[in-house]
């Protein structure tokens, strides 16, 4: 009898945004003639920008060539890549990182579920709450939880996020050994500082525990003094792994590829606490259970940093940040508290409701989607977060009928 892994029972309910897509479709059903606008999922609307197709296209006809075909890429991904990722996203912000400590891969989403592979069962993990699902569900997967109750998972350790931390919570006065950390926030858009960040970094070498920091967002930053990098704090390489994302930054979520930093001086340690290079057996797992993204998306994605590649991104990630701007300005005129916007695309409002009564009626009244903040978390409820990657014309329409239902 094939048996199963019951930790997926544990589960509370389908992938946040499985659910979404099931209610919006149903409701779509139920009014074919409704225009609905979404902005909901962080999904971007953008097309890719002109240098990354041009390099995309290119590196497709070398691939019909005899000369310029390829097969298996490196594991590691394709220096031409990862040395462009090294020069332009860490060196300039005094943030020492190895071309050999990147591994591109497909996607943040996937390297940040994947790495708790490699941790023992009987680890303490500390989530944010609200979170990005995959951390949590992940875990649960894998079975570092118990069971869920009042919309928590026993065993894991929650860094609350509200009003009054400004949704950047500081390290537990307990003990823990995995901490996953996201700055610029998904969901809130709190973006962290770098006292903040020290004081996460300082903690994680006192407990020899290990931070996994989700960067995805770093593009949106507009603060100059706010880190685009753990690395830019002294001791993180220590005790840090990072992950960013070429989805969000160039419009990759259809494309595919981001990469994730495992420096070398990163340890973990077995049960004698003898310590082994965390970048060791990352590499061993990705080249075991990944074969690398294609050679013209690391040609697409190393466009970014070329020629003309790095204004045609910026105008776009511009174009959502005036949208995130819109949102907030506008959502304040109604009365609404909001955090986020301004070094992130994203807008966290107090809805003062049940979050998902307040997606019904902003998707039934006004056909707008929004993401209910209960399913970040717990500290999630009572507020929505909308995304500012749509159109502008999209986005003031969108306004204009929050408006009117509001
Ligand atoms: C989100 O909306 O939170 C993101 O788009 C999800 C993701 O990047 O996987």
């Amino acid at each position: 009898m094939i048996k199963l892994n019951e930790n997926f029972l544990k589960l509370t309910s389908s992938y946040l945004f499985a659910e979404i897509a099931k209610r919006v479709a149903a409701f779509q059903k139920d009014n074919p003639q409704k225009e609905i606008i979404r902005l909901g999922i962080g999904d971007v609307t953008r097309p890719l920008s002109k240098a990354c197709v041009e390099a995309f296209r290119k590196a497709v006809d070398e691939m019909g060539e005899p000369g310029g075909f390829r097969g298996y890429g490196p594991d590691q991904g394709y220096a031409f890549l990862r040395e462009q990722i090294a020069k332009n996203d860490f060196l300039p912000r005094g943030a020492e990182v190895g071309v050999d400590e990147i591994f591109v891969s497909d996607g943040a989403k996937c390297d940040t579920a994947n790495i708790q592979e490699l941790f023992a069962q009987d680890i303490t993990v500390a989530v944010p709450d609200p979170v990005y699902p995959v951390y949590v569900d992940t875990n649960v997967m894998a079975g570092r939880t118990g069971s869920a109750a009042d919309g928590r998972y026993g065993g894991l350790v929650y860094l609350e996020g509200t009003p009054e931390n400004g949704f950047i919570p500081g390290p537990p006065d307990c003990h823990v050994d995995l901490i996953y950390l996201c700055f610029p926030n998904n969901p809130t858009g709190a973006a962290a500082t770098k006292d903040q960040l020290k004081a996460w970094v300082d903690y994680a070498r006192w407990e020899k525990a290990l931070i996994l920091f989700d960067a995805a967002y770093e593009a949106f930053i507009s603060d100059p003094s706010i880190p685009r990098s753990i690395y830019e704090i002294d001791g993180a390489r220590e005790v840090a792994v990072e992950f960013r994302s070429f989805s969000k930054t160039a419009g990759f979520t259809g494309t595919r590829c981001a990469f994730t930093v495992v420096p070398s001086s990163c340890m973990v340690y077995d049960s004698n606490g003898k310590a082994h290079s965390l970048k060791d057996l990352w590499n061993r797992r990705h080249a075991t259970k990944f074969n690398g993204v294609s050679y013209p998306v690391q040609r697409a994605a190393e466009a970014v940093y070329l020629g003309d590649g790095p204004a045609q991104i910026r105008e776009t990630v511009n174009y959502y940040m005036t949208n995130a701007k819109l949102i907030k300005e506008k959502m304040a005129a109604l009365g609404y508290t909001c955090t986020g916007g301004v070094n992130a695309p994203y807008v966290w409002i107090e809805c003062k409701s049940d979050s998902w009564k307040f997606f019904d009626t902003l998707l039934q009244n006004a056909g707008v989607v929004c993401t209910p903040g209960a399913g970040f978390g717990k500290c999630g409820e009572g507020f929505i977060r909308i995304s500012a990657f749509n159109s502008r014309e999209n986005v003031e329409k969108a306004l204009e009928r929050i408006g009117a239902v509001c």
